[in-house]
């Protein structure tokens, strides 16, 4: 693994309230320019909250549009650069809309954490094609957990029982979880470009999930071509891939954590006790009342 090199003066950073939504500075530092970026008619959004699969779904979309067009791309750059994160900017590091601005292919796959609300209004206009990815609450916020200790630009997550109180109280990056499934599930009721798609239905079944977005995006893909991609995005292939398994970027230690963790529907079951499920749980359908979006915890 190589050597944590990060800029100087690099700390983590204290959290923020921004319009709303907690926040640090590395992702609403250039806020004018994501306000005002402006999105091509053609242009792919991936829209998740943070450890909902996002890095999955962006290396196949990545496969499907550039697999065999720009093998190149496969060995010399890593799926952040592939596929930019709108918002971030840590300088000299990752700057997310020159690194989109920067991009020759078409389409450009673009990525995003923001809740609905904030996305930047050019993708609505433009008729931008969108893929959600949810996750079930309790294993993304394992995972996300697991990511705060070992992610340097995020805070300190301090414990578990810490965490999740966090978690539940919506003091995370990116807002409540809950808003933030739940936005993206209203706006998919009245904008029809939005392809709606689970972490744990791809767990279930690759194949058919990348089928369905070769429906959504209206690519006609060989059996032979879906199959190949599917083997390649699998969880111990991507893993070992350097492209693909964050190993190459500055902020994140692994020292304390792979990027690439464990990959499996349930996982919550080994972090929370049966207090902190049932008090979860209570707390989650009070939250999840009013909606008619519904999540697997286990398959
Ligand atoms: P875990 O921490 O539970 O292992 P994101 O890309 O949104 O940050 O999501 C990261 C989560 O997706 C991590 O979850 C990671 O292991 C998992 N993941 C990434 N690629 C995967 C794959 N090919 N198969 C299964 N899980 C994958």
């Amino acid at each position: 693994m190589e050597e944590i090199d990060l800029p100087p003066g690099f700390s983590r950073p204290e959290l923020i309230d921004f319009e709303g939504i907690t926040m640090n500075h590395y992702f609403t530092n250039s806020w004018e320019k994501v306000q005002n970026f402006q999105a091509r008619p053609d242009d792919i959004l991936v829209a998740t909250y943070p450890k909902a699969g996002t890095t999955w779904v962006s290396y196949i979309l990545d496969l499907l549009y550039f697999g065999n067009t720009a093998p190149e791309r496969q060995t010399s750059l890593p799926i952040y650069e592939r596929v930019p994160f709108l918002e971030i900017t840590i300088p000299k590091v990752l700057e997310g809309v020159e690194m989109v601005e920067k991009l020759t292919t078409t389409p450009r796959l673009i990525k995003t954490h923001l809740p609905v609300q904030l996305v930047p209004k050019s993708f609505w206009e433009q008729n931008c094609r969108v893929v959600y990815v949810g996750r079930n609450a309790k294993d993304t916020a394992v995972s996300y957990f697991h990511f705060e200790e070992m992610n340097l630009i995020h805070p300190d997550p301090g414990d578990w029982i810490n965490f999740l109180q966090m978690f539940m109280d919506g003091k995370k990056i990116f807002g409540p979880w809950y808003d933030h499934v739940c936005g993206w599930w209203e706006k998919k009721q009245t904008y029809s470009n939005i392809h709606y798609m689970f972490f744990e239905d791809m767990v279930e079944d690759t194949g058919r999930e990348v089928e369905h977005l070769c429906s959504f995006l209206g690519l006609s893909k060989a059996k032979e071509e879906r199959e190949r991609i599917t083997k390649g995005v699998h969880f111990d292939a991507m893993k070992e891939n350097k492209m693909t398994n964050y190993s190459t970027i500055p902020v994140m230690d692994f020292k304390i954590s792979p990027f690439m963790r464990k990959g499996k529907v349930g996982d919550w079951k080994n972090h929370f006790t049966v207090a902190q499920n049932e008090k979860f749980d209570r707390h989650y359908k009070w939250k999840m009342k009013n909606t008619t979006l519904q999540f697997r915890t286990e398959i």
